[in-house]
């Protein structure tokens, strides 16, 4: 049997030159003890971390915002405004940079005017997800009261301190619609009809918001427009636009599912075809991909692929981050094929639907449609993803985990006046020092997990994370995906000393682990050892992990 320090010996440098390409020993006072290595490069600046990778998703999906972000103004639910108060708290500890809004779905059969005016004398509609509500659904599941509209969402990116993303209705409202809820939202106090309306609603100066989101999914649920078909409506709704107050506004077009490259390369193309000064209007190109499919390659089939939130093998967790880790390729391609339309790289990526999306049967409340209960599996995969942005700056300029609250990979759950906040929640809270800051190459090197998928051998990959600094503030986020081993890691920054050192991990002994309402803080970060050994820190970084370091550096 080999034993550990042999192992580090033999194998350290041949992991890491298999993960990284990259020798662990290069960096100067390496301990025996060590088993991996992260070495921060500060010379090579990837670029401004965009905070709005840190962003969020509200759509008017079963309990996201009725019972969620919503409890009205009469409830006895503490609220300011009718916004549930326990959430604006949290919020405003991870510092939300932007909330994309009402859906989703929902926001292409939407109309913004039924969410205006008087309460009292706003219709009811069928909600779009009415379908598939589960039957201990309240009735303003299922049927929409529009008691919360703009103001009442701009209300409450105010409270916690964000910018808006609106998602307007391509499928089933002309352009014009767009067009007027643009003027209700930014035109100037007093100049428009829309602006008089706003201010009798409560908001005389203007929201000035600048991201709007054309459709959602337009290849599917919003219109199941081909992406020539999609480019054409795209051109129509952004043609004309003014810039009221010179808020100059960013579209973001509806981009593939997943590796649909086609759905990229062929919207480019069609907007592209028109002249390349079309390309102009296009901000963001969102990519959604949710992680599902467990089956190891048995099925495409969408109920029998999913996995189970809370009851889950070792194997079953290697699947969903393994499946999870395919964003960074995605990222990588699609930004391939959208250069060869856009060389100069003018359009980025918005990932505005990411997460893992289990079967129906884990939701803490009975009522909500496509909610799951967040274990430690899910902060470990959100870290990953998070990671993953992190390192491509210069591609990804928005980003949401699907959804917020009472959903699928939440932040937060809420039922009446049960609210907790879920391991996701609090992966949001570590990394929110990222936000700003220069991402900068970091190498880990770190032997892979090893386990047993199906009977044949498989591997994944054994230390990741990403780097940001602010001034002498360094942060570092660090994931250990093995189950049962934890890392005996030194980190290194090359071209600096490091002076002092703090770590926080979140992890339990049992993968399972969740929060709830009645144990809220069972997954909650706690301090972790760390030691400065001359030009290196030293850390155990236990198994099933999510750390974050602070090192401040000379
Ligand atoms: O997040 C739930 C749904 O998933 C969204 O409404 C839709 O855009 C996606 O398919």
């Amino acid at each position: 049997m080999i034993k550990r320090r042999d192992f580090i010996r033999n194998t350290a440098a041949t992991a890491a030159a298999l993960f990284t390409g990259y020798s662990p020993f290069a960096l100067a006072q390496s301990s025996s003890t060590a088993d991996s290595r992260v070495e921060v490069l500060l010379g090579e600046p990837l670029g401004i971390i965009s905070p709005n990778i840190y962003g969020h998703f509200v759509e008017n999906l079963s309990g996201v915002v009725y019972d969620g972000v919503w409890v009205g103004t009469n409830s006895k639910i503490p609220n300011v405004n009718g916004i549930r108060k326990e959430l604006i708290d949290e919020m405003k500890k991870i510092k939300p940079p932007v909330v994309r809004y009402p859906g989703g779905c929902f926001a292409d059969s939407y109309d913004w005017r039924d969410g205006v005016g008087p309460v009292d004398k706003r219709p009811r509609r069928t909600n779009f997800w009415e379908d598939g509500e589960p039957a201990a659904a309240p009735d303003s599941h299922r049927y929409d009261l529009n008691q919360f509209g703009t103001n009442e969402f701009m209300q409450f990116c105010k409270l916690i301190g964000s910018q808006a993303y609106l998602s307007a209705n391509v499928r089933s409202l002309p352009a014009e619609a767009f067009y007027r809820w643009v003027e209700y939202c930014n035109s100037p106090a007093g100049a428009t009809t829309l602006a008089d309306q706003r201010a009798a609603n409560g908001s005389p100066d203007p929201f000035g918001v600048r991201y709007w989101g054309v459709g959602n999914e337009a290849w599917g649920c919003g219109g199941n427009f081909t992406p020539q078909e999609y480019a054409m409506e795209f051109r129509r709704y952004t043609a004309w636009l003014p810039e009221y107050n010179k808020q100059k506004l960013s579209f973001v077009a509806s981009g593939p599912n997943s590796d649909d490259w086609s759905w990229t390369r062929g919207f480019f193309e069609a907007i592209a075809r028109k002249g390349k000064d079309q390309l102009d209007s296009v901000f963001g190109w969102a990519l959604h991909f949710y992680a599902w499919n467990i089956s190891r390659g048995k099925t495409q089939d969408w109920d029998q692929g999913r996995g189970d939130a809370l009851k889950f093998d070792n194997v079953d967790w290697y699947e969903i981050l393994r499946e999870g880790d395919r964003m960074e390729s995605l990222i990588n391609g699609h930004w391939q094929a959208m250069s060869e339309f856009d060389p100069e790289h003018e359009v980025k990526l918005v990932v505005d639907e990411w997460g893992p999306w289990y079967r129906p049967g884990s939701e803490i409340n009975a009522a909500d449609q496509v909610e799951q209960t967040p274990t430690l599996r899910d902060a470990v995969f959100s870290g990953m993803t998070l990671d993953t942005f992190n390192r491509h700056p210069e591609k990804v300029t928005i980003a949401a985990s699907a959804q917020l609250m009472n959903c699928l990979n939440s932040l937060y759950l809420a039922h009446e006046d049960k609210f907790c906040v879920t391991p996701v929640g609090h992966v949001y809270r570590m990394y929110a020092a990222h936000q700003g800051g220069q991402g900068l190459r970091t190498i880990f090197s770190a032997p892979p997990v090893n386990y047993d998928r199906d009977g044949k051998p498989a591997t994944f990959w054994g230390l990741k994370g990403s780097a940001s600094l602010h001034d002498k503030e360094l942060v570092l986020t660090v994931v250990n995906p093995h189950v049962k081993e934890s890392r005996q890691t030194e980190i290194g920054v090359r071209g600096a000393s490091v002076r002092s050192a703090t770590a926080t991990t979140l992890t339990h002994s049992d993968i399972h682990a969740h929060n709830s309402y009645a144990e809220r803080n069972v997954v909650v970060p706690r301090n972790q050892n760390v030691e400065i050994r001359g030009k290196l820190v030293a850390c155990t970084i236990p198994p099933a992990s999510v750390t974050q370091f602070s090192l401040t550096l000379e």
